[in-house]
């Protein structure tokens, strides 16, 4: 791939769009109306959009490494925001993969400059679970254990968030889904994580809106 093939591409591109219906990019200036939002990581294997056969203006993508939802993120924040209160889409998306290098860089402790504290949240997971993983010998299955469990905790992150629990409570909206992008097949799965409650379990510490008020 060179850099004047990718410019090549996006006239035929173009071309196939509007061969199809003329007015299509006209029609997509008009606004995008996503009901989903995803957040995946930022491996140029997990292609979103590819992956989901979506087109243009049905998803919300944010894209990170290891696709962590982590509090202090002004990026991340805006994100959701903008995402829930104005976009109001109707379900949230953590996509992890398998093979996720953060991960992998995670679960073996060394000093990797800046990244050090973008991946201290991959080994609080690490922590928070470790009595399950330390049971697992083999290290794929480590490895994959641990692509799954930071699903879960990055699932775990969007309900505590503010414009997300108060959206709840307006519409039930938005639904949380944890998914798997196996490399190795190209298979999507979804991780069957039962947010609703998983929250209520946790509601009396996160819960912005407490019952009793
Ligand atoms: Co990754």
């Amino acid at each position: 791939m060179n850099f004047e093939t990718i410019f090549k591409n996006n006239e035929s591109w173009v071309e196939e769009k509007l061969k199809l219906n003329p007015q299509y990019f006209e029609n997509l200036s008009k606004g995008q109306h996503p009901e989903f939002l995803y957040i995946g990581c930022s491996d140029s294997r997990v292609t979103a959009e590819d992956l989901m056969g979506v087109n243009p203006g049905e998803v919300f993508i944010h894209r990170n490494i290891a696709n962590q939802v982590i509090p202090t993120d002004n990026n991340i924040n805006a994100v959701i925001q903008y995402a829930v209160e104005h976009l109001k889409v109707k379900h949230i998306i953590i996509c992890g993969h398998y093979e996720c290098g953060g991960v992998k860089a995670a679960l073996h402790p060394s000093d990797l400059g800046q990244l050090n504290s973008w991946l201290q949240t991959l080994r609080d997971v690490r922590r928070l679970h470790k009595t399950e993983l330390d049971n697992i010998k083999d290290e794929q299955q480590l490895f994959d254990r641990m692509v799954e469990l930071n699903v879960r905790e990055q699932c775990m992150n969007i309900i505590k968030i503010d414009h997300v629990q108060r959206s709840w409570y307006k519409t039930g909206f938005p639904k949380i889904h944890g998914w798997i992008f196996d490399v190795k097949t190209g298979k999507l799965k979804d991780s069957g994580l039962d947010l609703e409650k998983e929250f209520m379990e946790i509601r009396e510490i996160y819960d912005l809106k407490p019952l009793n008020k």
